[in-house]
């Protein structure tokens, strides 16, 4: 067996702060106490974490290592995005399987598990893709559930790719009802998006920037709300993937008042970002284009409360990154043509902890919606997203004082451009811990492929 201690910091888990040791024991945090009984305790390994933070690693439920979109593949693999990740304080991600068109959920989980096995420097999960809702791919729900295979996402956008039509979306929140399945949507109306881009493209308006135009606020707060009442028809909980309009998160906070089981979630480039990155010249925009767009910067305000108010109640990242060179040029002169994808897992927690310097949200707020939250909503909990006795060991010891500059001349994605290039964040991981393992260091990487697992997911820990 091997102990290890962290000492002297301040633990801070989405309820409690506290000045407390902690004690490992192989995989698992075994316990929690205060110094001077600590003192007692042996180790293997001590790690003094005086004037740091000693918080739990980051569980971002929402990437897409190798996503297969617009004729190329997502920039980082499995490999090279959970080494980002665990570099960035994340030490747990959700990805999503793909069931592609005509072919069973089985077929995309098996292809997943065989693209993350063996290859991962921290633990994952899934969510599943269903593109091809059928009688099969209904049936074959139940079965995922009980492989922890427990939420499933559907495109209300993507004609011809990924998008399901009401009925099939109905079908669907049917089945997540009876299984216990959670259904996270893509909240975009797809079809009317489709005329507004054959419209643009018409009028020769071709630039990036127009991409946030034609996919309009109002077809995202439209589809949010189409999502929510058909999921309310089925009695299905939903929970909304990426909302970046404040139209749309009006649309979650009316459902949540009437007291219907709506979640959603924010990614950070909706927080720190906006349309004049997609504005900005000689097809540079091409580096902001994601699916729901960037929107006017007045839309943050709105999202922040969201985020206190816990209308919105996890951010995740989305991180779908695609090179600017030849993947992001695919749109030169289609801005239709630019694969959908922003790099992000390793800046989420900074970005987040720089949030919590500028007074938008608290620290164990910045604890929830970044580790606790999205651990409870996809059945990882307590397991991931806090530090407790019998929770894995997945902890990051945090630097808050430490600057640095974001940079793709520093980061770890597999991806030649940052979205966040020059800008100065205050806060770091210092040292990471999964299961246990140290697998970042003072800016030494000691992981390795292979170590992170494979998690199976409990239902949605809100709907009990
Ligand atoms: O632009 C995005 N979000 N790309 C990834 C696919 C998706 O819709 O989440
Ligand atoms: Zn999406
Ligand atoms: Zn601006
Ligand atoms: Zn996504």
């Amino acid at each position: 067996m091997t102990r290890t201690l962290i000492r002297n910091g301040l633990v801070i888990t989405a309820s409690d702060e506290s000045a407390v040791d902690v004690l490992i024991e192989d995989e698992k945090v075994v316990a929690l106490a205060d110094p001077a009984f600590a003192q007692g305790w042996t180790a293997d390994t001590v790690i003094d974490a005086t004037g740091k933070y000693v918080i739990p690693g980051g569980v971002d439920a929402h990437t897409h290592m190798e996503l297969p979109f617009g004729g190329t593949f997502a920039s980082d693999t499995f490999e090279t995005g959970t080494r980002a990740a665990a570099w960035g304080g994340t030490t747990t991600i959700v990805d999503f399987a793909v069931q592609s068109m005509g072919k069973s959920l089985r077929e995309g989980l098996d292809a997943w598990h065989a693209k993350a096995d063996g290859n991962c420097a921290i633990d994952y999960a899934f969510h599943m893709i269903m593109a091809d809702v059928n009688e099969g791919s209904l049936k074959e729900m139940e079965g995922l559930v009980g492989e922890g295979i427990t939420s499933f996402k559907l495109f209300m956008a993507y004609p011809g790719v990924f998008y399901s039509d009401d009925g099939k979306v109905l079908r669907a929140f049917q089945k997540g009802a009876e299984t216990g399945g959670l259904i996270m949507m893509h909240a975009e109306n797809g079809i009317a998006i489709d005329v507004l881009v054959a419209q643009a493209l018409a009028r020769g308006q071709t630039d990036p920037k127009y991409h946030g135009v034609v996919r309009h606020a109002l077809l995202e707060a439209e589809a949010t709300h189409r999502a929510i009442r058909l999921a309310q028809v089925a009695g299905a909980p939903v929970y909304i993937v990426h909302l970046s309009a404040t139209e749309a998160l009006a649309e979650v906070s009316r459902a949540r008042d009437e007291g219907y089981n709506a979640f959603a979630e924010t990614c950070p480039q909706y927080l720190f970002l906006d349309v004049d990155d997609l504005a900005r010249p000689g097809f540079e925009g091409a580096k902001y284009v994601c699916s729901t767009p960037l929107r006017p910067a007045e839309h943050q305000a709105a999202l922040w409360r969201g985020l206190r108010t816990d209308d919105l109640s996890v951010v995740s990242t989305d991180h779908c990154p695609f090179c600017f060179k030849d993947q992001k040029e695919l749109g030169l002169g289609d801005f239709s043509k630019i694969p959908n994808g922003l790099p992000g897992v390793e800046t989420r927690m900074d970005l987040l902890h720089q949030a919590v310097l500028d007074g938008h949200i608290g620290r164990r707020r910045w604890i929830e919606i970044a580790c606790a939250t999205p651990a409870k909503m996809f059945g990882l909990y307590p397991r991931k997203g806090t530090i407790a006795p019998g929770a894995d060991a997945d902890i990051v010891v945090y630097d808050p004082n430490a600057q640095q500059v974001l940079s793709a001349e520093t980061h770890h994605m597999n991806v030649d451009y940052s979205c966040y290039e020059g800008r100065t964040v205050t806060g770091k991981a210092e040292t990471v811990l999964s299961r246990g393992r140290v697998v970042v260091d003072k800016g030494e990487y000691l992981g390795a492929p292979g170590h992170g697992r494979f998690v199976r997911r409990d239902t949605c820990q809100y709907l009990r």
